[in-house]
């Protein structure tokens, strides 16, 4: 049976959790493959609001089993904060995976995160502190402290020393900081060692034995194509891959197995953190669709940047992540305007650009290019199915599919898992 892929097809924000939760009844295994607890995934099931940011969505799906791949870097304190918040909430969490591979985030990268932040100054990221950048620095530099670590303390020990003899010049010469003492660090994570241990296991090995025994496997994304370390508007970018084939690497699921890649699109678009944006906007429209979208961050509380809908990122998207559907959400968001700006080409120094340039100061001087298209004004949020929708609202969603290069496979009406028309089904 297929594996599938779903990802965030701009900035991240786009509504995943929800996404992911929706098709969590009806898929054998759902998978993150990459990023930490930098991602935020709101769920709503029916009153009940959960606010994921480290374990797949489909922990809430009690015949599901969620896995963290090896592309996941983890914080073994919020792990466990957030097992226990969902235990406390009746949520079962037992059948949750960990590969051994994943790095751990060490309370030194989430240190060298903020200070390097403020070192930035006004240059900085706007990252979410969480220590996701340098907990991939360490794993590209070989110096990355695994999963499996925590369970040979020599071997933990000798690692945690080699990477602060770096990190502590690097804060006491260079940040004015305080030294940070290994021996502390060490004790610190032998401390969740035990706490964690039955949930480690060789996740390469149980995906593919469930693929090869017809299981459905789902991979969740977190963040977005724009935030992709190698396709992102780099250096505004998360320290990892977002895009499709992270889900192989983050994973040990080879490409062969991947059926359906699918796009999670906002109807307008969202970032959090600096970087450039061109269809942002700085008016009361802006304010509006940030107000009734409800457009605040899930980790860091930021009010997220918004602005209309931009066809040339969602064919960038379609094109570095071979996407075969878009889930396009949050259209209700929508109504009320008589008309619905949106961008489908740059004006890039006088010139009518189709395509994302590839170059980074191109991309900052990109202007957009509006089409208006008409509005409606009736609540679209009890629509269960396309005909339901107004006309202008269907025309809408018609004129996003054809810009943006794959069909629109699913419309979210609400945040509810309910709330949702489904045109061509994932499964
Ligand atoms: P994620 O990071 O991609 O999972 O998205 P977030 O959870 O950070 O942000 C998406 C927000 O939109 C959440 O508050 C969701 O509950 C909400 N949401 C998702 N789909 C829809 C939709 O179709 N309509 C509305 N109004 N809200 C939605
Ligand atoms: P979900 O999964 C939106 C942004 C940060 C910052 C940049 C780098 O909820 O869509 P990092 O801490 O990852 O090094 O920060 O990436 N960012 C996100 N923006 N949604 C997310 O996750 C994000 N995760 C990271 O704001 O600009
Ligand atoms: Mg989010």
């Amino acid at each position: 049976m297929p594996a599938l892929v779903l990802l965030g097809a701009q900035w991240g924000d786009e509504g995943k959790g929800k996404a992911t939760d929706l098709l969590g009844g009806s898929v054998d295994y759902v998978v993150r493959y990459q990023g930490g607890n930098n991602a935020g995934h709101t769920v709503v099931v029916g009153d009940q609001k959960y606010a994921l940011h480290l374990l797949p969505s489909g922990i809430l799906s009690p015949d599901c089993t969620p896995v963290i791949g090896n592309g996941v870097v983890v914080d073994p304190s919020v792990l466990l904060s957030e097992l226990s918040g969902l235990n406390e909430r009746g949520v079962d969490t037992s059948k949750l995976l960990i590969s051994g591979n994943a790095h751990i985030i060490t309370p030194y990268n989430v240190t060298v995160d903020k200070v390097t932040e403020r070192f930035l100054g006004k240059r900085k990221i706007g990252t979410t502190g969480r220590g996701i950048g340098p907990t991939y620095a360490d794993k590209i530099n070989r110096v990355g402290i695994r999963v499996q670590d925590l369970y040979d303390e020599s071997i933990l020990t000798q690692k945690v020393e080699a990477a602060l003899d770096v990190k502590n010049q690097l804060l006491t010469k260079l940040y004015n900081r305080r030294a940070i003492a290994a021996d502390q660090v060490v004790e610190e994570l032998l401390g969740y060692a035990e706490q964690i241990r039955g949930y480690v296991a060789d996740t390469t090995l149980v995906l593919n034995n469930a693929l090869d025994d017809d299981k459905v496997v789902l991979f969740e994304g977190g963040q977005g194509t724009l935030l992709d370390i190698d396709h992102g508007t780099y250096p505004f970018v998360t320290s990892s891959n977002p895009t499709a084939g992270g889900a192989c690497t983050g994973s040990g699921v080879g490409p062969t197995k991947i059926s359906r890649v699918i796009g999670i699109l906002k109807a307008y678009t969202t970032r959090v953190g600096a970087g450039p944006f061109p269809t942002e906007l700085f008016d009361e429209d802006g304010e509006a669709l940030r107000r009734i979208g409800g457009e605040r961050g899930v980790t860091t509380g930021r009010d997220r940047r918004c602005g209309w809908f931009d066809a040339v990122i969602a064919r960038y998207a379609t094109r570095v992540n071979g996407l075969t559907d878009f889930f396009l959400t949050k259209l209700d968001v929508l109504t009320g305007w008589e008309q619905i700006p949106v961008c489908v080409a740059y004006e890039i120094d006088g010139r009518r650009v189709e395509e994302l340039p590839y170059s980074q100061t191109d991309f900052h001087h990109a202007k957009p290019v509006y089409e208006m298209l008409p509005g409606w004004s009736e609540d679209i949020s009890r629509a269960k199915t396309f005909e339901d929708l107004p006309k202008n609202a269907q025309a809408y969603v018609k004129a996003l599919e054809e810009m943006s290069g794959a069909p629109i496979s699913a419309i979210g009406v609400g945040p509810g898992r309910d709330e949702t028309i489904e045109i061509n089904s994932f499964l």
